[in-house]
């Protein structure tokens, strides 16, 4: 019994000390691979615009992409979805986006440069989930009434298709908009607007 309490011990401190002996190893190993990036990988690790080329995206899908370790959702609205958008002020919060942080050019009713190419930062303004993209309209367990939009599946939070909070929700903002500009029709820049401003 003495015994099996030693081993239980030796091994509880063979494996301590091999975790940190991996934690160090990583540190030293990280440090060389990272100088070995090259400039613009490292400029786009600490945060540089990131550009995407969106000329595939179907409408009424979307993709999501990585921009200062933060989901960006782009999505292309179909006509049908942006009717959608244009009757739901009375369901939000925060309709004209008085509250909720985008660039001025995304200040309008679809948050949006483009009425149909949506841009947000996936990051749910509660406490920091990913909120599904949920675009059809149908009948969710959520939502029985369900007009296409975002889920939060944290805390049940529901954003519409422009990433507007709905009322009375956990979540007290509407989804974020980067900075962001086209480059092209089919190539957006998010990180940075027409100007150069970030
Ligand atoms: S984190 Fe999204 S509702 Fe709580």
């Amino acid at each position: 019994m003495a015994n099996e309490e030693v081993n239980t011990g030796r091994r509880r401190f063979l494996t301590a000390t091999t975790a940190v002996v991996g934690a160090v190893g990583a540190g030293f190993a990280a440090v060389p691979f990272i100088k070995s990036w090259s400039p613009s990988a490292r400029a786009r690790f600490a945060g540089a615009p990131v550009t995407q080329d969106i000329g595939a995206l179907a409408e009424g899908a979307q993709m999501v992409i990585n921009w200062r370790g933060q989901p960006i959702f782009i999505a292309r609205r179909s006509k049908a979805m942006l009717e959608i958008l244009g009757g739901m002020d009375a369901l939000v919060a925060d309709p004209q986006s008085g509250a909720s942080e985008q660039p001025k050019y995304a200040q309008n009713p679809t948050r949006s440069i483009k009425p149909d190419i949506s841009v947000l930062v996936g990051v749910c303004t509660h406490l920091g989930c990913a909120p599904e993209f949920l675009p059809e309209v149908k009948p969710e367990p959520f939502d029985p009434d369900w007009k296409g939009g975002y889920f939060c599946p944290c805390h049940k939070s529901r954003y519409d298709l422009a990433g507007r909070v709905y009322k009375s929700q956990p979540a007290p903002l509407n989804l974020p908009v980067p900075p962001y500009h086209f480059e092209s029709d089919s190539v957006v820049v998010i990180g940075i607007d027409g100007q150069g401003a970030a």
